[in-house]
């Protein structure tokens, strides 16, 4: 059984990815803002509940200190933001700040929570480094909206490409999974897929990741995407 790390995970696609990975056996470090809050978390077998604020460099030094030298099997980057409100992230009207934050969340966390659970990944025996990205942020899907969110999206996408290719020395396999447009807080109540459903897909294209193929950008059906 493996331990596996997830980011979000007290609610939407990372409480799904909790859920399922723990029901199964494996030891979930479930990582979240606001433990105490995280209700859905309490009662699950299998489950380490963490807090974290994954834009905070601090937080994530003091997570790492509570977990030491553990070997982690899979560390999921699920934890995300659409950044600030829609029309305050167009061409013509940008929210700064929140586009900082957006950045902060979506691309630099992954990549800070990489940097500190870097040793207990290369401990494991096959590891991967995982991140929710979204078709958001691939630049062959040209739509100019959401800004901030797509920007941020596609610079994790080059982020993990490029860490890809380090990683691979330490057998830590790297992938990019855009879950589906979902039935979640942020995907809206009309998205087209419920988050059990993305869920069960990340995980079996999880499955399949390998170091063969480190660095690549899948959907959750288990499809390629494209960049
Ligand atoms: N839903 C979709 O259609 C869709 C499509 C493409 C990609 N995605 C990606 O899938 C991932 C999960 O999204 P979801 O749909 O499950 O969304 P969600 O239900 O809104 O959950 C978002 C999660 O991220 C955490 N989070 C939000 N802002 C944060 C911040 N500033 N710092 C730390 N954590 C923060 C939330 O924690 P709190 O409860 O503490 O706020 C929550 O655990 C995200 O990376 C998202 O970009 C979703």
């Amino acid at each position: 059984m493996a331990t596996v790390m997830i980011t979000g995970a007290n609610r939407g696609i990372g409480l799904e990815l909790t859920k399922r990975y723990a029901a199964a056996g494996n030891e979930v470090i479930a990582c979240c803002r606001e433990p105490d809050k995280a209700d859905a978390l309490q009662d699950l077998d299998n489950v380490q509940i963490c807090g974290v604020t994954v834009a905070d460099g601090d937080s994530v030094a003091a997570l790492a200190a509570e977990i030491g030298d553990r070997p982690i099997d899979i560390l999921i980057n699920n934890a995300g933001t659409p950044g600030p409100a829609p029309d305050q992230q167009s061409a013509l009207q940008m929210d700064f700040d929140g586009w900082a934050d957006a950045f902060a969340v979506n691309t630099m966390a992954p990549l800070r929570m990489l940097q500190a659970f870097r040793e207990n990944l290369k401990a494991a025996d096959g590891a991967k480094a995982i991140t929710i990205t979204s078709q958001m942020g691939a630049l062959d899907l040209n739509w100019p909206v959401m800004y901030a969110y797509c920007s941020s999206k596609a610079a994790v996408n080059k982020v993990m490409r490029m860490i890809s290719v380090e990683l691979a020395n330490d057998e830590t396999a790297v992938a990019l999974i855009h879950p589906g447009y979902v039935k979640t807080a942020m995907g809206g109540p009309d998205a087209e897929i419920e988050a059990s459903e993305s869920a069960e897909g990340i995980i079996s294209v999880i499955e399949g990741v390998s170091l063969e193929g480190t660095g690549c950008f899948m959907k959750w059906n288990g499809e390629v995407h494209a960049w």
